[in-house]
């Protein structure tokens, strides 16, 4: 079964291997060598420029462990943008930890707003965060991160705490220039690899913060966790092969190794922008496939996610959509919540190429024109 789901999503033979390799001590040379691997191409995937004083981490956690390590580096109380299912579990994991939270919420599919934003940071605030989900997996939804650092210019004090789950390795994030305070993600969406260890990048400005703050929690302390990060020590036994797995991919990204077909040979910076390019490709094809069978994405084309596309199903049978393409060997998956026989969701990310959309098209189309 090839998955097609919003992620986990298919992983390259020669990245599985590197889960095979014997152990090795977490504090040994070699793992500090391990994490030197990381930290070069894992800035690149945030963005960051050859002089950033923002600082990339890894934690042996899930993309959820991370969005509480970043709001415990934070003040009391939060504003957050919520658009779907994940951007309403930040929320919540705000509270769970005993922030108090105002909600800025608009139906899934739609992005608040930045002129509300900028109303609540004046007329509610003062505030300590603004929590957003760059791009909603629930909905295939991108909020664009441009505007919104724009409104937070008028308050400093107010850290830029960002989800990018489903968009880092899809698109850009662009840490420095939108100016983050702290970007989280799970490694299983666009950077196809195995669910199980976090990657996330945070500001000077945040952690000088939240080192005069009281962070109650030990193993998801996020001054702990990025400052043993930068000494090559974990705080605790990590995830090993995970990091050989990472190190990896992000080097093969990074070397040109999985280029789209045809592109000619480049690295660096511009080897991830041609990921991108391929994600906006496998956006777009997908977005017009729905429209030749009369459908339309959820999200307004402008807001459309680079990795995940949310089709709205109209009078399709969604179960037997993605019952008739599992018999194919494809994994798709239906609409999240209440969008569940709605919606269906396509996970167009990682190391999928266009040539291999148009195969899962191709077989959508058959169990679609099945009577
Ligand atoms: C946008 C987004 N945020 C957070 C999460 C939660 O990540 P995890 O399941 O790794 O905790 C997901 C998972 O799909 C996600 O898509």
């Amino acid at each position: 079964m090839t998955l097609w789901i919003p992620g986990p999503t298919e992983v390259r033979p020669s990245i599985l291997a590197q889960l095979a390799r014997p152990p090795i001590g977490h504090r040994s040379a070699q793992m500090k060598e391990l994490h030197l691997r990381i930290d070069g191409p894992l800035a690149l995937a945030f963005g960051l420029a050859p002089d950033s004083s923002s600082q990339v981490a890894v934690h042996s956690a899930s993309g959820t462990a991370m969005m509480e390590a970043a709001l415990l580096g934070v003040g009391p109380k939060i504003l957050s943008l919520v658009n779907g299912a994940f951007s309403k579990r930040f929320a919540a994991v705000a509270e769970s930890i005993g922030k108090k939270v105002l909600r800025l919420e608009v139906p899934m599919g739609q992005v608040v707003d930045p002129s509300d934003v900028a109303r609540a940071l004046e007329e509610e605030g003062p505030f300590d965060a603004l929590t957003v989900v760059a791009s909603e997996t629930s909905t295939g939804t991108a909020t664009p991160l441009g505007p919104l650092a724009e409104v937070l210019k008028n308050h400093p004090g107010v850290s830029f705490l960002v989800d990018v789950v489903s968009m880092i390795a899809a698109g850009p994030i662009d840490f420095d220039t939108h100016r983050l305070d702290f970007a989280l993600a799970g490694v299983q969406k666009a950077l196809a690899l195995p669910p199980g260890i976090a990657v996330m990048c945070c500001s000077e400005k945040y952690l000088a913060a939240a080192r005069q703050r009281s962070r109650p929690s030990w193993y998801l302390d996020p001054v702990r966790i990025i400052e043993g990060h930068a000494a090559q020590k974990t705080p605790a036994t990590p995830a090993v092969p995970h990091y050989f797995a990472l190190a990896q991919q992000l080097e093969d990204i990074t070397n040109g190794v999985t280029l789209p077909a045809g592109h000619e040979p480049c690295e660096g910076p511009a080897a991830w922008a041609a990921r991108y390019a391929e994600h906006s490709r496998m956006r777009a094809r997908t977005a017009a496939w729905a429209e030749g069978h009369g459908l339309s994405l959820l999200p307004a084309p402008q807001h459309a996610a680079p990795a995940v596309a949310c089709v709205q199903a109209g009078e399709l049978d969604v179960a037997a959509l993605v019952a008739g393409l599992g018999q194919a060997g494809y994994s798709i998956s239906n609409g999240y919540g209440d969008l569940k026989g709605k919606t269906f969701r396509i996970g167009h990310m990682g190391d999928h190429t266009l040539q291999e959309l148009e195969e899962l098209l191709a077989a959508a189309d058959k169990v679609i024109a099945q009577p």
